[in-house]
Parts: C-alpha cells; sequence; structure tokens
C-alpha cells in the first residue's frame, strides 16, 4: 500500500482490516477536478468562498429534495432538508439540541463506535439493547424502556445505523422497524437515523428507511456523500420536520455558522446536477460487491469452523465472532506483531467485556490482495491461538 493512503497510526506497509474509508482508487478524482476547475473558473466563484446559507447550499438541497422524493416518495419539502459536516457532524449537532448531560439515550449492541464517543462526550446515559440478524431485540429495547421509566426517565432518541450496520453489517427488518416506531410514540422518544450505507446495496431490496415508515413524524434522518463520493468534503445532509430544521438553522451554532462547508458544497452540487453522482454510485456497488465477495471467499476457505461472521449485502463490514477460547485482545496483539490491523469488538458497546470475542473487518478500503492476506493471516493466528 502506497505510504500516503495509510490511515493514521498505523504503520506504513501494514493491512489496516480496520480502516472504514473508502479505497484512494474509488474515489472520483478526476471528475471532482474537472467540476472544482469549472467552479473556479466561473463567474460565481467568490460567492461560493464566502458565508453560504445557513441551511446549507440551495441547489445541493433542491437537488437531495428531487432525489429522495423521487425515488422514496418520501413527500419531503426544502424545509424539511439541511446540509451538514457530515453524518458526524449532524450526528453532534443533534445530541448537542435533544441532549443535557444525564439524559439518556438507547443503541444497539453493538452500534457505531465514533457515535458512543459523541454520546459519552455529552455525558449521556447510554442503554444499550442486543441485536440479532434483524436488528435490534425489541423485547430487550423495551425492557430498558420499562426500567428507564421505572427511575423516572424519559429517553431522549434511539440512535440507530439501520441497513447494513456499522459494525455488523445486517439490516434492520421492517416489521422490527415498525415495532420501534410503535415504542418511540408510546415512550415519546425521537429516532436517529444514520443512513450513511443505504445506497451501497449490492443485492435484494431495503426496507423502507424509519423517517418514511413514520411519515417522517419524529424522525432525524441522516445521509451523507462520504461513503459513495468522498469523505474528505465532508458534507451530508438531515432530513426532519420542517420544524426541526429551523430549530437548528436559528440556533446559536449555525445562527453565524455561514452553513455547513460551502465550497465543498458548490462543488458536491455541480457534480451531482451533471448526474456524474448516480453513475458513480452503480459503478462503487460492483467495486465493493466484488471486494465483499473476495472477503467472504477468503474468510469461508481460512477461517477455522468455530468462527462465525455475517454475509452483509452491502455497506463496508464484516462482524466475525470467535470462539470463547480466543480473546479480542490477544487475537489483536498477535496480528500487529504480523501487520494486521483491525477493530476490536470491544469499541463497539457500551460495555466493552461485551465485545471480548468480536472483530470488525472493512473490505471497503484494502486492495484485493492484502484484504486476502488479511484474512489469511488472521485465520492462521486463530487457528493457532485455539489448537
Ligand atoms: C454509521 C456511520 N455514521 C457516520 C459515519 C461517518 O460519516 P461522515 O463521514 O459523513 O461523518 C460512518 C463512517 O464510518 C458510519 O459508519
Amino acid at each position: 500500500m502506497k505510504p500516503d493512503s495509510t490511515p493514521q497510526g498505523v504503520v506504513a506497509g501494514s493491512i489496516p482490516l480496520f480502516a472504514g474509508h473508502p479505497s484512494s482508487d474509488l474515489l472520483p478524482v478526476e471528475a471532482l477536478q474537472r467540476v472544482i476547475g469549472a467552479a473556479w473558473q466561473g463567474r460565481g466563484v467568490a460567492r461560493f468562498l464566502n458565508y453560504g446559507d445557513e441551511q446549507g447550499n440551495p441547489q445541493l438541497i433542491e437537488f437531495l429534495v428531487e432525489r429522495l422524493n423521487r425515488r422514496e416518495n418520501l413527500g419531503i419539502r426544502r424545509e424539511n432538508l439541511m446540509i451538514i459536516g457530515g453524518s458526524t457532524g449532524g450526528v453532534g449537532m443533534i445530541t448537542q439540541h435533544l441532549t443535557a448531560p444525564g439524559d439518556a439515550i438507547l443503541v444497539d449492541a453493538p452500534s457505531y463506535r465514533d457515535a458512543l464517543h459523541i454520546f459519552r462526550d455529552h455525558g449521556l446515559e447510554i442503554c444499550a439493547a442486543p441485536i440479532d440478524d434483524d436488528g435490534i431485540i425489541v423485547a430487550e429495547l423495551e425492557r430498558n424502556l420499562r426500567e428507564l421509566k421505572a427511575s423516572g426517565k424519559t429517553p431522549r432518541f434511539y440512535y440507530v445505523v439501520p441497513s447494513f450496520q456499522n459494525p455488523s453489517g445486517i439490516i434492520m427488518a421492517v416489521e422490527r422497524r415498525r415495532e420501534v416506531i410503535k415504542l418511540s410514540r408510546e415512550y415519546r422518544f425521537a429516532i436517529v437515523e444514520d443512513d450513511v450505507y443505504s445506497d451501497l446495496r449490492f443485492e435484494g431490496a431495503l426496507p423502507p428507511s424509519f423517517y418514511a415508515l413514520a411519515d417522517g413524524e419524529n424522525v432525524l434522518r441522516l445521509g451523507t456523500f462520504s461513503k459513495t463520493l468522498a469523505p474528505g468534503l465532508r458534507i451530508g445532509w438531515l432530513i426532519a420536520s420542517a420544524e426541526r430544521i429551523a430549530g437548528f438553522v436559528e440556533s446559536g451554532l449555525l445562527r453565524m455558522g455561514g452553513g455547513a462547508n460551502p465550497f465543498s458544497a458548490a462543488v458536491v452540487a455541480d457534480y451531482c446536477r451533471s448526474g456524474a453522482w448516480e453513475a458513480h454510485i452503480q459503478w462503487l456497488r460492483g467495486q465493493y460487491r466484488r471486494r465483499r465477495d473476495i472477503a467472504l471467499a477468503a474468510l469461508d476457505s481460512c477461517m477455522p469452523k468455530d468462527v462465525e461472521w455475517t454475509r452483509p449485502t452491502g455497506g463496508y463490514f464484516i462482524w466475525l465472532r470467535l470462539p470463547p477460547s480466543v480473546r479480542v485482545d490477544a487475537l489483536d496483539a498477535r496480528a500487529k506483531e504480523q501487520g494486521v490491523y483491525f477493530a476490536s469488538g470491544k469499541g463497539f458497546f457500551v460495555n466493552p467485556e461485551d465485545g471480548a470475542h468480536h472483530l470488525r473487518l472493512s473490505f471497503s478500503f484494502l486492495p484485493v490482495a492484502e484484504l486476502q492476506a488479511g484474512i489469511e493471516i488472521l485465520g492462521d493466528l486463530i487457528a493457532r491461538m485455539i489448537a
């Protein structure tokens, strides 16, 4: 691997199976160069180098509203959508607005590690319920809700990655989504739907989003250009009720914020409106599907039989369960000695010990030869640790 594409904190030449980045060769560098060049020479460039609208670039908002309505029949208006600095910026903004330290929120176990970091930063009580292959186990979620109620607490929101979840790669089934919406109405919590992977579907169909199933009621849905265009642009979007969007746009945080990354947003708007994004997504699906197939084939041929893993139909990740005799910390230490880095399961749980026999592999970043080599090394190490 080229040193310039080695993720932070990893020795050059090693195999970073943890990296949830798009591979450098999947970034549309030349197409973006052309759009940036044209924007730079255009008469309007000074406009994009200045502060922008608080709600975000109007052309990009219009494009996204039209796309979402056309594809999902959501019936949203421009008042329902704002541009944000990536989905992460949206999670931070929502958490800042909807919670105070000590408030409770609900998450899956496991859940997206970097969202857990944000919730911890805000001093929240994070209540996790386990998932199975169809998403959150609703009876466990309900148990948490009853316990919170008994202690006089109403959770502020349920944070969920509903499709191709990070870290497990699973899709939450439509019945589960419906049951969660029912509970959200009964117990009065919002749903924060971090929908960053749904465009990267390799086969099969996806259930409607929480936002669609709930007719937008009390759902805040995040999207991003990080997984299907380029994360360095730092552009995403949030859809929610017009009142909520207005609340964010008029908040102190944004009032003199100049909108999310106006120059990047202008570039993304031009790129999308040329039709290039749709074609790029189609191409990416094939590229990632191939990597997923190669990773699964390598797992099938190299892993001892006591190891289990998910078989995602989209997204970036595969989630492994190690046998009880193999702790992820021990495997991590040995893998690093051989230059292989993966994401330990521990970071994805509120109680790290719950992830002591899990790990996440990403197939999005590495060239296929390294993906295969990394999985072979892990298979070999695990086999020796079991023996
Ligand atoms: C579930 C989830 N949300 C958000 C992000 C980050 O998105 P962004 O780059 O838009 O902040 C990721 C990236 O790994 C993710 O997996």
